[in-house]
């Protein structure tokens, strides 16, 4: 019941020349089951958004300010994004929490513009290593989904992306078995705040270090519906593996 999604995230990568890669992408057959986005900095939205016309393939922001508009130099809103061709925003990436100090508050209130504005809000979730080896992993999770989750989500206007932070960029990723613990228990969670109907069909990405020779394997686990993928979306023929082994599992 749930759509299957291969999520990219671009980061602060990329500028025109990087189009070609999503020319390249246009040509990965389109499948029945997956969805496809690409979330590329948001100098490049309108752009990708000429280049990928006609095709299945959705564009992305990587985090909206909480307000429509008004004095927030540098900031982008959910508005601003969906008027350039977008159609979600990651929210509450674990770079954003660092890197900007963005509590579970702020991200609540960001997804809840986003989907004000009508994008889904896919918010980011993960434990460090420290909270993992604390044995803190669940605990910090849920905590994170508590705060960040707005009231407003439905399975069509959320989906939960589970990165942990000691697996992004490292080329370590946890076990299938920590996988599967971590996505059961977030689609527990989800039931038990908003119901069943809610709560199953909110799709739970998994993200961290997700290359083409691991992603079978990922896949394989229950309650992983995709991927939110950095590196290797930077390059199509990478992507496209990927979105490939995601629609065969
Ligand atoms: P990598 O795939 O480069 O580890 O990044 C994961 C990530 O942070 C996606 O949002």
């Amino acid at each position: 019941m749930r759509r299957k999604l291969a999520a990219g995230n671009w980061k602060m990568n990329g500028t025109g020349a990087a189009l070609s890669e999503l020319e390249k992408l246009a040509q990965t057959p389109a499948t029945s089951q997956t969805d496809i986005l690409i979330c590329p900095p948001a100098t490049l939205i309108s752009r990708a958004a000429d280049t990928l016309a006609g095709t299945a393939i959705a564009l992305g922001g990587q985090d909206c300010h909480a307000l429509e508009s008004g004095a927030h130099t540098g900031d982008i809103s959910a508005q601003m994004l969906a008027d350039a061709g977008a159609s979600m925003v990651i929210l509450g990436h674990s770079e954003r929490r660092e890197d900007h100090g963005e509590r579970d508050e702020d991200v609540r209130a960001k997804a809840r513009a986003a989907i004000d504005g009508g994008l889904t809000a896919v918010i980011c979730v993960g434990e460090s290593l420290a909270e993992r080896e604390a044995a803190n992993t669940l605990d910090i999770i849920g905590g994170q989904l508590a705060g960040s989750i707005p009231d407003t989500a439905t399975g069509e206007n959320l989906v939960i992306a589970y990165e942990p932070i000691w697996a992004i960029g490292t080329g370590k990723v946890p076990t299938i078995a920590q996988i599967g613990e971590v996505h059961d228990f977030i689609r527990a969670r989800l039931e038990r705040r908003f119901g069943e109907g809610v709560g199953r069909s909110t799709r739970i990405l998994y993200g961290g270090s997700v290359k083409p020779d691991n992603a079978a394997e990922i896949f394989s686990v229950p309650n992983v519906d995709g991927a939110l993928v950095g590196g290797a979306s930077l390059k199509a023929a990478d992507f496209s593996a990927i979105i490939a082994a995601l629609d065969a599992a």
